[in-house]
């Protein structure tokens, strides 16, 4: 099979790209990546030299780089995106440019290429908070920050192109994925980060907020098995079934770490943060799909694999050092 994979240098991306490379001998990968901040070429680093995988450097907001990186394409995942809430907070529009114009750019270039399946990822987040209960995928979209509201945008744009062109445009909304190589902005990779510093860990709020956590590696099979049984035109919630406050994934990783829960800070929140995502995973279960990766035991090897990489976040962080001092100032 022939993949085009746009974000294919960036945390999940990188772990698609080994787990298709390492279980079909005959896959052939094309990566489409800009390598911003979040991607990184290091992220691919055992796998570089393999001859199945091609790598393009472009923006997918180019036609051009598209075209290119697509021309010979059966399946696209598409997973190239800004993605960090607290900077769609800070300014939106590199969200909005890279999260719904560079989708269009694609779904435009995939009518006249025909992949036999357009994986278009989007998230949970399209749903907004979930106070009780969980979403199906017949909820109503309500994104509540600009990361969220471009990708919602970037989610009905991809349907459009199935109702519209007939192109074979399959939807995912993936709950909030950890495991190796996630960039240490998003809150495991950074608060082993600080904790490994004895640094104070900023908890936004009362930290009681809830999130679904999904192994990246479970994730990759959910991405398969939607690529080769999702219906197109239709939207799969990718659920893990392991709700977790912040408070309490916080303190996991302090136990594996031997910090002490000293290191907590509750800082000033973020703008409407939501303080619950819960899917319905019912759907993609019915292709199939079950989660396999215990969150304890999956937490706990990510939280030591993020030790062992020690420089590998430093160098990460450094890449973003106006970032974190601007978020962060006046928090920690
Ligand atoms: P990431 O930030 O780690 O990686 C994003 C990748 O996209 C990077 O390699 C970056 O260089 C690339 N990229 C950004 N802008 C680009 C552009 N204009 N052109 C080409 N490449 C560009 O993100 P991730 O966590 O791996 O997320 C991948 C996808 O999964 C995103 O679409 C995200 O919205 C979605 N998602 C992520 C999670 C999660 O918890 N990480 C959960 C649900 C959905
Ligand atoms: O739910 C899927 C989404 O999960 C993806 O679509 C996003 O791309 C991904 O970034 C993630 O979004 P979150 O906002 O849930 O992830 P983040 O790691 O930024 O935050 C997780 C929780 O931790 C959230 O409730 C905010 C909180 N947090 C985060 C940071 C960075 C803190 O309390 N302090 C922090 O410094």
């Amino acid at each position: 099979m022939r993949y085009l994979m746009t974000g294919g240098a960036g945390f999940i991306g990188c772990n698609l790209v080994r787990y298709l490379l390492w279980t079909q001998v005959s896959a052939q990968v094309a990566v489409l990546d800009k390598l911003t901040y979040a991607g990184n070429l290091a992220n691919l680093d055992d796998v570089l030299d393999d001859n199945r995988l091609t790598f393009f450097e472009g923006d997918i907001c180019d036609r051009e780089a598209v075209a290119d990186a697509m021309a010979e394409a059966e399946v696209v995942v598409h997973l190239a995106a800004e993605t960090h809430v607290d900077r769609s907070i800070m300014g939106g529009e590199a969200a909005a440019r890279t999260n719904f114009m560079g989708t269009q750019v694609l779904l435009e270039t995939a009518r006249a290429v025909q992949p036999r399946v357009f994986l278009n990822v989007a998230t949970d987040e399209v749903y907004g908070c979930c106070p009780q209960g969980e979403f199906s995928e017949e909820a109503p979209l309500n994104p509540r920050n600009p990361y969220a509201a471009a990708k919602a945008g970037a989610d009905r744009l991809g349907y459009a192109y199935y109702v519209t062109y007939g192109l074979p445009v399959v939807t995912s909304r993936p709950a909030n994925n950890y495991g190796p190589y996630q960039y240490p902005e998003k809150l495991v990779p950074f608060f082993v980060y600080r904790a490994l510093r004895d640094e104070p860990l900023p908890v936004y709020g009362d930290g009681l907020q809830v999130r679904d956590w999904l192994h990246v590696e479970d994730h990759c099979r959910a991405m398969v098995t939607l690529a080769e049984k999702g219906v197109p035109g239709e939207a799969y919630n990718i659920a893990a079934g392991n709700e977790s406050t912040n408070l309490t994934t916080i303190r996991l990783i302090l136990d594996e770490l031997g910090k002490p829960e000293s290191l907590i800070r509750y800082v000033e929140d973020r703008p409407g943060h939501d303080v619950r995502y819960a899917l319905n995973g019912a759907k993609l279960a019915a292709l199939g799909w079950k989660p396999e990766i215990l969150w304890e035991e999956g937490m706990r090897r990510t939280v030591r694999w993020l030790a062992a990489h020690r420089d590998w976040l430093e160098q990460s962080i450094a890449r973003s050092k106006e970032y974190f001092e601007q978020w962060y100032a006046g928090r920690v």
